[in-house]
Order: C-alpha cells, then structure tokens, then sequence
C-alpha cells in the first residue's frame, strides 16, 4: 500500500551554542551543519528507511537546498515526482542545539508557503492508502487534503505541528491526530475528540487515551525531528495492518534511536537498526 506524505522540506542549518541566547545577547555556536528537514519529508524519509512505499507532496525552490532535499529523499527510496519546484527559495529551518540535546528553530517558509489546492487535486489518490500531513504548509491545503482522501476512503493521519487551528469539520477525520504534550494543551478540550488521538511525551514515550507508553532511557544528542520519526514510523505500522497501540511502540523505539543522533533525516533507523543488538540506543554510550 502507498502511504501520501504531504508536508514542508527545509534545509536545517545547524549551530551547537553552549546557551540559547537571551535577547540582545550574541552568543558564538559551532560551525554550521546543512542537513535536510522540514517535517513533511522527515516524516517520509522515516517511513521509507523503515520500508514503507512512500510518496511525497511539497515543494522546493531551484536551489542547492532544493537539490539537497531531492536527494535526501530520494536516497531513502521515497517517490519525488510530486515534489513541486517553486519560484521561491526551499524552506530553511534555523536550529540551535544545546549539550543537552534539545532545539529552538526558526522557520522560513519560502518555497513550502507556495503549496496550492491545486497541487492535491493532481495528486494519485486512487494508489493511497494512508494520507499523512502536517504543518508548516498552508493549513487550506492541508484541510484540502484530508476532506480529499476522506472522500476517497483513504485513512488520514495528521501531526499538527506546529499547533494551528482547524475548521471543526476536519479533525474527526484524523485517525489517529499526534500531538506532543503543548499542542494538546494549545488544542484544549473544546475541539471535538478525533476517533483517535496520540499525544507525545518526548523521554517519558507515548500516551493513548489512558494508556501511557514509557520509552528505554537514551542519551539525547539531538532532538530535532524526534516527532517527526515517531509519526513516520506509526503510519508504516499502520500502513502494515498492526493495530494502534502496537503502532505506537514500535514508534517510541524509532524516535528513541533518532535522539542519538545528529540531525533529523540523518538520524532514522532501518528495520535493522531496530531489531537485536543494533536495537538498543540505551546501550550506546559515549567513548
Ligand atoms: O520537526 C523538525 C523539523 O522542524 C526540522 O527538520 C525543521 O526543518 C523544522 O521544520
Ligand atoms: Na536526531
């Protein structure tokens, strides 16, 4: 079955600080690091190196950014011929890591703001079986695209990252919604309750209605594009038949071995890398 990633593709350029500055304050970081981000093709650069087939639909800009994300995707086997290239530049993704692994990120849309209605309606619905977005692109489109595969019978699966509010129509579509802990809290209890809905607790995993799902203990190196992982891995499970809570294990221990790594994309696990000895970020310790 194909799973239909619609989404942002950023460059993420990358500094280490000691500190996230304070405002008015400069701090000097390491040197920059280019690597390709953006929530949509993290998402589906995930569930492809876990063997999904995957298509994307976002745009870049004719730029080295562009090309670099092109790659980046096509090298984890995920079909491009619905990556749109626009007249604006790619997207960027500014991130500050601090030694204990986690980011602030400023993001400037370019290229992913110029996503249209249009570009959904061209795209092979008949071939998908689970629609997976999220944010970073404009939200019509994205309401577009779950009434669309709505209405083709196609599961839709939404993280909304960044929080951003939804007509009421569309998220009793989603199954499930992933959210982390804050978007839960920004989305309150007067949205109507989608037939589903996975809220993310970073270290501490998962929790599904009461269900609470721990994570294995690893050393966070960078937690950039964790969420992202978690929801690629889910739909590939998803995509397999395996039920929910199942799903969401399987995803835990995916983001997990992410945060071990550098960077978002560069850092998701293959099937192997999950399964056995190779399995066990917890075990891998520093020198
Ligand atoms: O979710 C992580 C992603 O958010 C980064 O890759 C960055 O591009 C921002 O979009
Ligand atoms: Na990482």
């Amino acid at each position: 079955m194909t799973i239909l990633v619609l989404g942002s593709a950023n460059a993420d350029l990358v500094v280490t600080v000691p500190h996230r500055p304070r405002a008015g304050e400069t701090v000097l970081g390491g040197d920059v690091r280019t690597l390709p981000g953006g929530k949509g093709a993290n998402t589906a650069v995930a569930a492809a190196r876990l063997g999904a087939r995957v298509v994307f639909a976002g745009a870049v800009g004719r730029d080295g950014h562009g090309e670099l994300l092109r790659t980046s995707l096509a090298d984890a086997g995920v079909d491009t011929a619905h990556l749109r290239t626009s007249d604006r530049p790619t997207g960027t993704a500014h991130i500050t890591v601090t030694p204990d692994g986690e980011n602030s990120i400023v993001v400037s849309p370019g290229a992913n703001a110029d996503l249209r209605e249009s570009d959904i309606d061209a795209l092979p619905w008949q071939d998908v079986a689970t629609l997976v977005c999220s944010l970073e692109i404009p939200v019509p489109v994205v309401c577009h695209a779950i009434r669309t595969a709505a209405g083709h019978g196609v599961r839709a699966v939404l993280n909304l990252s960044p929080v951003t509010d939804l007509p009421d129509d569309v998220l009793p579509l989603l199954d499930p919604l992933v959210v982390n802990e804050q978007e839960a809290e920004a989305l309150g209890t007067s949205v109507d309750v989608p037939r589903a809905t996975v809220i993310t607790l970073g270290a501490d995993g998962a929790r599904l209605g009461d269900r609470r799902f721990p994570a294995s203990r690893v050393r966070a190196v960078d937690t950039t594009g964790a969420g992202d992982a978690f929801t690629g891995a889910l739909v590939r499970e998803l995509d397999q038949g395996v039920t929910l809570p199942e799903a969401v294990g399987f995803a835990i221990r995916a983001a997990a071995w992410s945060v071990t790594r550098e960077g978002a994309q560069p850092s998701y696990p293959d099937l192997a890398d999950l399964s056995g000895e190779r399995g066990r970020p917890a075990v891998r310790r520093p020198g």
